[in-house]
């Protein structure tokens, strides 16, 4: 009997797969710890996961850290996210580079504390050549926070007649959000049994498929990954067409 990573087919991989982290605070409530114990955890799913991606040969990774309605929590637990942040960067660095992986974030760092920019600028620095996987943060992020800005962007340069608003397409969206340097991901996971989307890259979603596991966060496996990424592969991606046109191309 074949694994369920060998069974995976190399050659129908998502180059991107996007992750809402979600269930760290109720992992560590059944326990009886704080939530914050539960976040530290996730940590080490980050790093399992990270490094089963990498290893499988996903080009890029981006998973929901911090979201702008984040900021909302308790301010103790907002603090201790923050410094887990930095504290896990700055071990963490050796590790990616080990196994090749180049770290990227996406959101609003200007709402960030300052330690947590430095280390995240000190580590994006050092593995910017590297050229594995692409672990992009979504740090204080949301996906309407990146549209407005998108929005701004394209009218000041409407504005000032360097675009003219009828050549206004799909591209000039694409290249005007955070995400532009990346392909959008074919694949979302969310964890905790959630069922929406939180404010996560709903322009680049448009037409991924979406996978919700019923695992918290911490309890989230390389297996589990494996498994979203085989029921992915058997999923009939049709684009608006249909599935005779499909299988004639294939
Ligand atoms: C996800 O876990 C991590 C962050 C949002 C930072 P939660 O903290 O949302 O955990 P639950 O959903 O309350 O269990
Ligand atoms: C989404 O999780 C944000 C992150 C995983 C960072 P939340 O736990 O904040 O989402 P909601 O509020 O339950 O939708
Ligand atoms: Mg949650």
């Amino acid at each position: 009997m074949k694994s369920l990573k060998e069974q995976i087919d190399p050659k129908k991989l998502p180059a991107h797969v996007a992750i809402i982290m979600d269930g760290n605070g109720r992992w560590a409530k059944g326990k009886g710890k704080f939530r914050i114990f539960g976040h530290q955890n996730g940590v080490n799913t980050v790093r399992k996961i990270t490094e089963a991606g990498a290893e499988l040969g996903i080009k890029y990774f981006t998973l929901y850290a911090f979201s702008t309605e984040n900021w909302s929590r308790p301010q103790f637990e907002v603090k201790a996210l923050m410094e887990l942040l930095v504290d896990t960067i700055g071990k963490e660095t050796p590790t990616l580079m080990k196994n090749n992986i180049r770290l990227q974030t996406i959101g609003n760092r200007e709402d960030l504390p300052a330690k947590c920019n430095r280390q995240l600028d000190e580590t994006i620095e050092t593995t910017k050549n590297n050229t594995g996987l692409t672990l992009i943060l979504a740090l204080s992020y949301s996906a309407k926070w990146d549209m407005i800005n998108a929005v701004k962007a394209i009218s000041e340069k409407v504005k000032s007649g360097i675009l003219d608003s009828n050549s206004i397409s799909d591209l000039t969206i694409n290249e005007h959000l955070s995400t532009a340097a990346y392909p959008h991901p074919e694949l979302l996971i969310r964890t905790s049994g959630e069922q929406r989307i939180s404010n996560f890259l709903l322009w680049e979603i448009a037409y991924s498929e979406l996978y919700f596991s019923p695992k918290l966060w911490p309890d989230f496996t390389p297996e589990d990954l494996y498994a979203a990424i085989y029921d992915y592969q058997n999923r009939e991606r049709r684009f608006g067409k249909i599935s005779e046109q499909i299988a004639e191309k294939a």
